[in-house]
């Protein structure tokens, strides 16, 4: 019996040590892939996006380090967007000039970011009315978003851009226009919110639905 116990109680103390071992190993992984990310950021972003992700580089870059930003996509979405970037607009793709290994330590770089964890009240299904979307677009969204989502430099993303589209869901675009990114030139939407614009929720899936007609044109 004593010796039973004797066994289990190395059993154990191994179990541990090799735990702690692989949280290190894991640790260490980690920050490796950061600090690759904040190398690769600094050469390559930093000019738009500026040195903490504001936004407020010498160039035009949006707000990645955003909360609400952060909070709606996924590590894959972040992926996704500097591998394809966004034609026609300053944003480069990066597919072609960078390794897998660049991209995802710039999105664990980017994703340390985040430091809050948001919760976002969004419909479940986003189907609405194209042509009320659209009327309601051109009053509030079109002087910054431009022209059916052509985007304007400094002013508004372009949201009828391909690569957005493809690699963003509605629940995303609803997100994105209903809380929109506090610190920037887009205040939130959505009524209730501390915003100037006081959509209500319908009308926000209405010009959702407007934005992802936008597709194919
Ligand atoms: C005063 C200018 C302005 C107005 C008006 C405005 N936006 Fe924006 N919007 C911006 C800017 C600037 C950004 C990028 C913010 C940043 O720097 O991160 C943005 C970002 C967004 C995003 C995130 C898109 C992306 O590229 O990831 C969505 C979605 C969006 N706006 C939708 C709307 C809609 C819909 C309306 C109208 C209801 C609207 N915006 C009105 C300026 C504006
Ligand atoms: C020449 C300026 C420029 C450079 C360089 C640049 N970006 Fe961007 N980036 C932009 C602009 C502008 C947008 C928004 C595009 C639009 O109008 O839709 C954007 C969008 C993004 C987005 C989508 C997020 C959002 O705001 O909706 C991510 C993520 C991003 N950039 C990351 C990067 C990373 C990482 C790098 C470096 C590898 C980089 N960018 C380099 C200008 C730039």
């Amino acid at each position: 019996m004593k010796k039973i116990l004797y066994s289990l109680y190395i059993i154990i103390i191994i179990g541990i040590i090799i735990c702690i071992i692989n949280s290190d190993l894991f640790n260490n992984e980690k920050s490796k892939a950061i600090a690759a990310g904040e190398k690769v950021y600094n050469q390559q972003c930093l000019i738009c996006h500026g040195e903490t992700g504001r936004g407020e580089g010498k160039n035009a870059g949006t707000a990645i380090n955003n909360q609400n930003y952060l909070n709606a996509v996924s590590d894959n979405d972040i992926y996704n967007s500097i591998k394809y970037g966004r034609e026609k607009t300053a944003m480069p793709s990066y597919g072609p000039r960078l390794s897998e290994n660049d991209l995802n330590n710039l999105v664990a770089f980017i994703r340390e970011w985040q430091t809050e964890e948001i919760d976002f009240d969004v419909p479940k299904t986003i189907a609405g009315n194209p042509e009320n979307g659209e009327r309601v677009y051109n009053l509030y969204c079109l002087s910054c978003h431009g022209e059916a989502g052509a985007g304007k430099l400094k002013m508004g993303t372009a949201l009828a851009n391909p690569q957005y589209l493809k690699y963003t869901t509605d629940q995303q675009i609803w997100i994105g226009t209903a809380y929109g990114r506090e610190g920037t030139r887009m205040s939130a939407s959505l009524k209730g919110l501390d915003g100037i614009r006081q959509i209500k929720e319908s009308d926000i899936t209405d010009i959702v639905t407007y934005i992802r007609s936008l597709e194919n044109k």
